[in-house]
């Protein structure tokens, strides 16, 4: 039996959502920006795609920004405000536990003289709104703090900290890529002003995601070109990838409730199944509904991962970007792990196919591979 327990890095695409797609690459195809009917009719479902994206997260159409995938968007969103407000200020803050996209997005401003501050989250996996407060300074141009951790899942009170941020009159800019699809998002309601997305985590394309931007915020391109984007972010529209990506969103705000009740469900009865392990949850309750990372005491995670392979499982230790590196994860070492206990835990994901029947033969061989490992 082959499982896939990987949900969080990245997810299959749904049939309906290459159905949408398929006619955008075989029979309309063409470029958005050419003014013949070819062109105009590429528009129309990129403008489609569009409006569909910016309603379902409460933004207007001309706030909603086709990139290349979350890495970008986090990457434009850094760098490009960054830029653009370097004259107010050069101070920005982001947590310890943040995707290596915008971790590294941060690190290289940096190297350009930025100054950047590091908030802690607590053993929980949860940023202190107050510690952001107290981070905030009056050269304070961007805060950046992720929705929802993907390595552990836990969801971030990001309304607070947009509230504060607007106080402060501070850009807040929030990593919503492991949120999106996941959770109700209203960026009016929450005080985000800009936010990352990504299609592939939603069972759509890879290669496509978004940033909303909130009118009257000024950013550079990091991309230049022609004038696709509102002459914010040049390249040829992926029209089949917004397409598909606007559908897949679709599928899941149309049946959020239920969705995330069954993932939830699955994910638990994972966990009951393997909590006589000696097993302890990184996290807290308050996090994304398939999303499981375990400490596995006395066990080496990447042994453990291994094994796991050779039984067809698929999991992973750390996010998808950082494995294969021999480092513990950054995150767990961030909620206070010990480096022995970060390299002792896997993270697992469960998705809308998962099957019981895959669940009950995960438990049955991961209680095989622990006993004999240990
Ligand atoms: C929180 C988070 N941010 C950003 C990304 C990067 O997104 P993409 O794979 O679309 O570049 C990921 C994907 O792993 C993610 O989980």
């Amino acid at each position: 039996m082959q499982v896939y327990l990987d949900y969080a890095a990245s997810t299959p695409l749904k049939k309906e959502v290459l159905d949408e797609m398929l006619p955008y690459m075989t029979q309309t195809f063409g470029n958005a920006s050419s003014i013949h009917a070819f062109g105009r009719n590429m528009h129309k479902g990129l403008d489609q795609s569009r409006r569909n994206l910016a309603k379902l997260i409460g933004a207007s159409y001309d706030e909603f920004y086709f990139t290349g995938g979350g890495t970008e968007s986090d990457n434009w969103a850094l760098k490009g405000i960054a830029e653009s407000y370097s004259d107010k200020g050069k101070h920005i803050i982001i947590s310890e536990f943040e995707h290596p996209a915008v971790l590294n997005a941060a690190k290289a401003l940096e190297k350009k003289g930025y100054e950047v501050t590091y908030i802690k989250p607590d053993s929980q996996g949860h940023i202190k709104p107050e510690d952001v407060k107290k981070a905030i300074k009056k050269d304070t141009i961007l805060v950046s703090i992720m929705f929802v951790n993907n390595e552990i899942g836990t969801i971030q009170d990001v309304k607070t900290i947009g509230s504060i941020c607007r106080e402060n009159d501070v850009i807040f800019h929030t990593d919503a890529v492991q949120a999106f699809g996941y959770l109700d998002i209203d960026v009016k309601e929450m005080n985000i002003d800009m936010m990352s997305l990504s299609a592939h985590k939603i069972y759509g394309p890879i290669g496509i995601g978004g940033l909303y931007i909130r009118k009257g915020i000024k950013i550079k391109p990091i991309i230049d070109g022609g004038a696709q984007e509102r002459k914010r972010r040049a390249g040829t529209s992926n029209v089949s990838g917004a397409v598909g990506f606007s559908k897949a969103a679709s599928i899941r705000y149309d049946d959020l409730e239920n969705i995330t009740f069954e993932l939830k469900k699955k994910r638990d009865y994972l966990y009951e199944g393997l909590k006589d392990l000696d097993i302890r949850l990184n996290g807290s309750e308050n996090r994304h509904p398939g999303s499981l990372n375990i400490l596995f005491n006395h066990v080496k995670g990447d042994t453990l991962l291994m094994n796991l392979d050779l039984a067809g499982i698929a999991v992973s230790s750390g996010s998808a970007c950082s494995s294969g590196s021999v480092n513990p994860s950054h995150v767990l070492l961030s909620i206070g792990l010990s480096t022995q206990e970060a390299k002792a835990s896997l993270r697992m994901t469960v998705g809308d196919s998962t099957s019981y029947e895959e669940l009950d033969y995960v438990i049955e061989k991961m209680t095989e591979i622990i006993t004999r490992l240990r």
